[in-house]
Order: C-alpha cells, then sequence, then structure tokens
C-alpha cells in the first residue's frame, strides 16, 4: 500500500535472528522519541514487530469482523437511503481491513497466515463484535458509539511511531467519521421517534454499554502490553485514558437526549475521570477467550468465506489453470 516495502517472512525471521545489540536499541529509541517514523526496512527490536503484528492483525481482523453484525441489517435497513448509507459503511469497514492487513504485511506476516489463525482462533479481534445487533437500533448505536470509541482508539494510535500503520489509520478516521455521522444523524431520529422507537433504542444502549467499555481493553493495571507499546509510541495513550476520553465526549451526547445509561454509578468525578460500576470483566474475558454470545456464528462466516472464496484466489495467482468454482 501507498509504496510501502514488504518484508518477507524469510526476511523478517532473519532480522528477528539478529543479535540485538545495545547501540542498534538506543539508536532506535532515539529515532523514536525525536517523533521520527520507523519503516518497514529500518532496524527494529524483534519485540516490537511482534507486537506490532500482533496489535494490527488484531485490528485488520476486527475491521471484517466488524461488518458482519452490520452486514445483516442491509436487507432490512428501513429506506433505501438508510439501506444505501449501510452498504457504503460495510464496505469501507472490509476496505479497512485490507488497508490493516497491508500494514501489517509489511512486517513480515502473510495476509494468509493472518487469516488462517483469524479461522483457527490463534488471533484475537475485538470483543465488540461477538455480540447481536438485535434490532436497527442497534445500527444506530453501533455507527455513533463503536464507530466513536474506534474514532477515538484510532486517532490516537495514528499519531504513533510506525510508519504504514499510522497511514492506514489517517486514512481510515476520514472515512470513520463519515460513519459516525450517519451513526449520530441514525441515533438522533430514533430518540426524537415515537416511543416505541426510543424504547429500541434505549435498549440497544443498554445492552452495548458493557461492551463499549470493554472496548478499551482491561484497566491500566491489568492491561499486559500497554507499558511496552507506550515506550515504543505504539501506543500513545493508555486503555484508561481513552475509554476516558470516549466517555467525556459521548456520555453528553447520549443525555442531552434523553436517554441513560444502565449504571447508576457512571459519573465524572471531581478530577475529572469518569467513575462506573464494575462493567464484568469476566464477561470480556470469556468474549476475548472465544465464548462470547456470537463468537461461533463470526468466525464460521470467515470460514465459509476463506473456502467459497478460494478457486477465486487460485485463479487470479494461476489464470491458465482450470477451477471448478463452487457454482459448477
Ligand atoms: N477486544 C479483544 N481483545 C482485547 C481487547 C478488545 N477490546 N482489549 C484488549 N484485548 C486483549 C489484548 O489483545 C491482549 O491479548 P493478547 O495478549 O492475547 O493479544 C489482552 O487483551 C490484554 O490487553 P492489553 O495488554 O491492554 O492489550 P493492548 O495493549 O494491545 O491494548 C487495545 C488493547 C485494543 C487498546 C490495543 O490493542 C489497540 O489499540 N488496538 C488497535 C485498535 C483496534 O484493534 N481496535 C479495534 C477495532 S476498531
Amino acid at each position: 500500500m501507498y509504496g510501502n516495502a514488504f518484508i518477507s517472512p524469510e526476511e523478517a525471521k532473519r532480522m528477528n535472528e539478529q543479535v540485538e545489540d545495545a547501540d542498534k536499541l538506543a539508536a532506535f529509541e532515539d529515532r523514536i522519541t525525536r517523533g521520527e517514523k520507523i519503516e518497514p526496512g529500518d532496524w527494529m527490536p524483534a519485540e516490537y514487530r511482534k507486537q506490532l503484528i500482533r496489535m494490527i492483525e488484531q485490528h485488520a481482523h476486527s475491521e471484517i469482523v466488524g461488518a458482519l453484525p452490520e452486514g445483516t441489517w442491509i436487507t432490512r435497513a428501513p429506506n433505501f437511503r438508510r439501506k444505501l448509507a449501510l452498504i457504503a459503511k460495510v464496505q469501507d469497514e472490509i476496505g479497512h481491513g485490507q488497508l490493516l492487513y497491508s500494514a501489517a504485511e509489511t512486517l513480515g506476516k502473510t495476509r494468509e497466515q493472518m487469516l488462517n489463525d483469524l479461522i483457527n482462533g490463534k488471533s484475537k479481534y475485538s470483543n465488540i463484535f461477538n455480540y447481536p445487533a438485535k434490532t436497527w437500533a442497534d445500527i444506530a448505536v453501533i455507527g455513533f458509539l463503536v464507530d466513536g470509541a474506534a474514532i477515538v482508539n484510532q486517532v490516537i494510535n495514528s499519531k504513533g511511531s510506525y510508519g504504514p500503520y499510522c497511514r492506514a489509520l489517517e486514512r481510515i478516521c476520514y472515512e470513520e467519521s463519515f460513519h459516525l455521522k450517519q451513526g449520530h444523524d441514525n441515533v438522533v431520529y430514533l430518540a426524537t421517534g415515537t416511543p416505541h422507537q426510543r424504547a429500541m433504542l434505549q435498549d440497544a444502549l443498554n445492552r452495548w454499554y458493557r461492551p463499549l467499555l470493554h472496548f478499551f481493553g482491561p484497566s491500566d493495571k491489568t492491561s499486559v502490553h500497554s507499558e511496552k507499546l507506550m515506550k515504543w509510541k505504539v501506543k500513545l495513550a493508555s486503555n484508561d485514558d481513552m475509554r476516558n476520553q470516549f466517555l467525556d465526549q459521548y456520555v453528553p451526547k447520549i443525555l442531552e437526549l434523553g436517554l441513560t445509561f444502565p449504571d447508576p454509578n457512571l459519573h465524572k468525578n471531581d478530577d475529572g475521570v469518569w467513575e462506573f460500576s464494575d462493567p464484568n470483566w469476566d464477561e470480556f474475558y470469556e468474549v476475548i477467550k472465544g465464548n462470547g454470545p456470537c463468537n461461533a456464528e463470526r468466525i464460521a462466516v470467515r470460514k465459509y468465506a476463506e473456502e467459497a472464496g478460494r478457486w477465486v484466489r487460485q485463479a487470479l495467482l494461476n489464470p491458465s489453470d482450470k477451477y471448478v468454482t463452487p457454482l459448477a
């Protein structure tokens, strides 16, 4: 993408095996301190490469899996204008996956390996896409609050140290801001509609509240990777800071519509920090382990897409061969 140099898996392995002398590490960390971008062919510690692959790959999976709950509503959108906007949004999310897989590939893991790891459960993807979109109001809440949460996270990550990831995120954020507008329009429409529409919206909000708090990851006290990622400026804000920023921006917007959050303890304290009831972190860990309400369904759809599309990929690679299509 954008002319990024790609590192082959063999080259990445060779680079990882190089002795990490202290001088190289110090020079690398100096570059990061100066705010320089690290590019694919540059020297980097093996752990930096590993962490970036883990994070960008999870992000890419989240985009293509995240398109699934919304995709189920394309045929049921309430009118033609809403349907067009939803089709465009779902298409954008898949495109974001493409950009992010390309960014992760620059570090030496192939797209095929990443997709296999998604299907066989080795790689994670965002907790939030393992919940069902039961009504049209879920699409409104996803568009406004899930995309709003994603923007908070992605704008922060786009200022990070790895060039290909930051460039992909800048482009993604432009498109996400359109998603946010369609989500907001949808939320306002339902909030100012009939009592039934308002009730439907409130119900969706009640169901998405906890997954939204989980979205930014475990608290700073229990986060595993934050310290390292922040030191190397892959992440520029901690999980708790991102969560706080999200609540700061979106809680007032929901309250001003006369809606509520299902948590009597949600409030901003005198230090400007949002406090809330324990959002049940056991549920979060179960979901990211693969035991959420829709994990099996999401992976089954990706598996089907992988199998049904295999002949197309093979035909593109070897156009002269004969292929039996699933429809033949
Ligand atoms: N969904 C699924 N897994 C999550 C998660 C979430 N919302 N938040 C954290 N986790 C996982 C982490 O991947 C990690 O598991 P692993 O070691 O098996 O990879 C574990 O929980 C511990 O979390 P933590 O140490 O805090 O992870 P992190 O420092 O990578 O921070 C994010 C988590 C989501 C903030 C960070 O990875 C990030 O900014 N990712 C890129 C953006 C993205 O993926 N957005 C989602 C879709 S738009």
